[in-house]
């Protein structure tokens, strides 16, 4: 299986499955000297693992990681970091059924049409547990974000025909709701919404948002590594998910050139915008304006419904899903989406160093003093 690889000078090789041992994340390119401890990652995993609500799968996992390599006393050595969180909770016989057959919405057939064979347990590396390495290693980008004064704040939009009010907006709500939404009156209603999709043994989709303040304007390499073309694939390669959009995203193809062009302006001597629709990027780099990144996610696949599909000896049969799985996924999804932006920006910002020789000189010249 190829592609398990992410980035070019911050790079994340995620490991493992749903039902292995363990699973976890390498990273390679992380600078050395930035103070790193498992607390300062498990806050990030904690965010996402499943049992944390009404909402997500009752599987109960601890995901509790350990530092393999690349920290001594307490900061990062410049070499590979490992970290690796056990599965503590797997239940195989859940699953055993599903071996011969294919479940609708998942990656049971593709897999086996791809490779002959397949891990049916919990989906194997297409299960959405493989997204806790890449939380891991959004943790760690995240505080080298921090170091430069660039901040993320990831919520839930939407769910299923529920938007959240944004001017209603309180970050700490994106913390203590269930939904993960910015305001406890949408929660709520997002809340209804999902109890009538579980009475129904159905599931809901939604949208995750994400805003990035401080991110300083010229990163994103403008051909084929644009910073919205690196966002857009790292965004679209976590499961579930269908859609991303920048800014006004496709709302800006039914609008005019005059309501869609952001006129710039002089703020306090520094140039700045009088709108966003661009949601902070232009030509492939960020412009110094909030980066706004939209995720659309899917209703979870496995449904407790009835649902036709067909078996390995190619018959048409009913199926009727069991296991854990989430009604929702969106709520879990909202801090993937904030670390595969982190890992993403944290690559770029890396890989825009030697653009200017002034600043190649500054920093090979400063060391010679
Ligand atoms: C955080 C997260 C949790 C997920 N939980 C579930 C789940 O409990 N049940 C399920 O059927 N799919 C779940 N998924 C979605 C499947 O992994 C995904 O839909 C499936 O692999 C097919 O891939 P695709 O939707 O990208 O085509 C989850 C995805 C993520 C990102």
């Amino acid at each position: 299986m190829a592609g398990n690889t992410l980035g070019t000078y911050f790079k994340i090789t995620t490991w493992g499955e749903s039902h292995g041992k363990a699973l976890g994340v390498v990273i390679d390119g992380c600078p050395a000297g930035l103070s790193l401890c498992e607390g300062d990652i498990q806050e990030y995993l904690d965010r996402r693992k499943p049992g944390g609500s009404r909402y997500s799968t009752p599987r109960k996992e601890g995901d509790e990681v350990s530092i393999l390599s690349g920290v001594f006393e307490g900061k990062t050595t410049g070499t590979p970091v490992c970290l690796m969180i056990p599965n503590t909770s797997q239940r195989s016989g859940d699953y055993s059924e599903i071996a011969s057959y294919y479940r609708p919405g998942h990656a049971d057939f593709t897999f086996d049409a791809k490779y002959g064979f397949r891990d049916y347990r919990g989906g194997g590396r297409s299960s959405g547990r493989e997204t806790a390495g890449r939380v891991a290693g959004g943790a760690v980008a995240s505080l080298i974000l921090k170091e430069l004064g660039i901040r993320l704040c990831a919520y839930t939009k939407s769910i299923g025909p529920v938007s959240a009010a944004m001017d209603k907006f309180r970050a700490e709500a994106v913390r203590m709701t269930p939904t993960c939404m910015p305001d406890e009156e949408s929660s709520a209603k997002a809340e209804a919404y999902l109890e009538e999709c579980m009475a129904n043994h159905n599931s809901a989709g939604g949208v995750v948002e994400c805003r990035v303040d401080g991110m300083p304007a010229g990163i994103g390499e403008p051909v084929f590594d644009k910073l919205d073309a690196c966002l857009a694939k790292a965004v679209m390669s976590i499961g579930a998910v269908k859609a991303v959009e920048i800014g006004d995203g496709c709302a800006a193809a039914g609008s005019t050139g005059t309501e869609n062009n952001d006129a710039f302006h002089m703020e306090n001597g520094m140039p700045g915008k009088k709108t966003n629709h661009a949601g902070g990027i232009l030509g492939g780099m960020s412009d110094g304006s909030p980066i706004i990144v939209r995720a659309h996610i899917k209703p979870t696949p496995s449904v407790f419904s009835p649902q036709e599909t067909i078996n390995k000896n190619g018959e048409n049969i009913v199926v009727q899903i069991k296991g854990r799985h989430d009604p929702v996924i969106v709520p879990r999804a909202v801090v993937v989406v904030e670390s595969m932006i982190a890992l993403t920006l944290v690559d770029l910002l890396f890989a825009g160093i030697p653009s200017r020789m002034d600043s190649l000189r500054q920093f090979y010249g400063s060391r010679r003093e």
